[in-house]
């Protein structure tokens, strides 16, 4: 199994060195081997290469078998405009790898219903899964643009989906709420924006086609983003595009009290890549106080993703017994009700764990 790992920005270095000492302990012990690649991405790639996603780091990614992301963008990229930002790599390993489908979990564990903004009560039972496409949407859809003088511009995003796109991002939908609570919820604007009627028919028709048997609702995203935040334990699975999906995807995983904690997969093409939610976050980079779970539970789904579901199992019996220990980094730790941890605490927390459990 090769597995490319680009640990790019601000947190992200220190995120995946723990997160792949991780996995080549788990691998070891269960005899399963893993190869893994570095590469720059981001800003980083933008130092070595003057690109943050050359085509020769997209040619290593197909050629493996997942691609591991830390995260990227910082200050330092923040005057670079347009293909030359940071974000414009991760956007483009997106789409060249076709992983049209994101996954972002959200569950709420007890050891963790404190931490989060909600009070308890509102918090307990909220486990749903965020299916974002990826690919489409507002993010790349074309024409797009900017024109005119300083003081008198004008510019221009195009949101667009295909039935062929919404399908094939809906049908990933239906088919983890089948796996888990049954139910999704479409979450689009079909009130206003002639591409969500779109969504929304071709969500409805595929329903009615394919997938009968899950129960499916329709919600608009301003709803949505109200009723996250007041009864997320409603929600199965949410399917939505892209730029709603972020924005929502965002919220939700606050609601356990920390970014620091949500991992993502994205899927659909060949080759998998998997990342956190949180960003590079460079205020606290190099400082050893980064939450390493997000990183280590997007390593768990892609170990499930490659058909080795007990090291996944392992990871997140980990993180689960971590987090019981009262192990806290800084952005989740409360003084006299935690133990406060570094990074490397956490994650050699986690890898005593993990170990045990496989
Ligand atoms: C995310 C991030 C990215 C996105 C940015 C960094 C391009 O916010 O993965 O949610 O908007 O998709
Ligand atoms: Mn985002």
């Amino acid at each position: 199994m090769n597995i490319l790992v680009l640990p790019g920005d601000g947190i992200g270095p220190e995120v995946c060195n723990e997160t792949v000492s991780t996995l080549e302990l788990l691998a070891k012990k269960k005899g399963v081997e893993l190869t893994f690649r570095d590469d720059h991405a981001g800003g980083a790639a933008i130092d070595h290469y003057q690109d943050p996603m050359p085509d020769s780091v997209i040619t290593k990614a197909k050629a493996s078998d997942a691609v591991l992301l830390g995260a990227v963008g910082g200050e330092k990229w923040d005057h670079l405009t347009g293909a030359m930002r940071p974000e414009s790599g991760l956007l483009k390993i997106r789409k060249e790898l076709g992983v049209f489908a994101n996954l972002r979990p959200v569950a709420v564990s007890e050891s963790l219903a404190d931490a989060s903004p909600l009070r308890p009560e509102a918090i307990a039972g909220t486990d749903m899964l965020v299916v974002r496409e990826l690919t489409g949407g507002i993010y790349f859809g074309e024409p797009r643009g900017r024109s005119g003088e300083p003081g008198n511009e004008e510019a221009f995003s195009t949101m667009r989906y295909t039935t062929a796109e919404i399908e094939r991002v809906a049908r990933v939908a239906f088919t983890w709420a089948k796996r888990r609570g049954n139910r999704v919820c479409s979450v689009d604007k079909a009130n206003v924006l002639v591409v969500s009627q779109l969504w929304r028919d071709v969500v409805n028709t595929l329903h009615k086609r394919e997938f009968p048997e899950v129960e499916l609702s329709h919600m608009y995203v301003d709803n949505a983003a109200m009723q996250l935040v007041v009864r997320p334990s409603q929600f199965d699975v949410i399917l939505t595009g892209n730029l709603f999906g972020d924005i929502l995807s965002d919220a939700a995983a606050t609601l356990g009290g920390s970014l620091g904690l949500l991992p993502s997969a994205s899927v659909g093409g060949p080759v998998g890549l998997f990342e956190p939610v949180h960003g590079s976050a460079p205020d606290i980079a190099g400082k050893g106080i980064a939450n390493p779970v997000a990183m280590l539970l997007s390593a768990a789904m892609m170990m499930e993703e490659l058909q080795h579901p007990e090291i996944a199992a392992a990871i997140r019996a980990g993180v689960d017994s971590a987090l019981n220990q009262g192990l806290r980094t800084a952005d989740l730790h409360r003084e006299g009700k935690t133990t406060r941890v570094s990074t490397r605490e956490m994650a050699d927390a986690v890898r005593e764990a993990a170990l045990s459990a496989l």
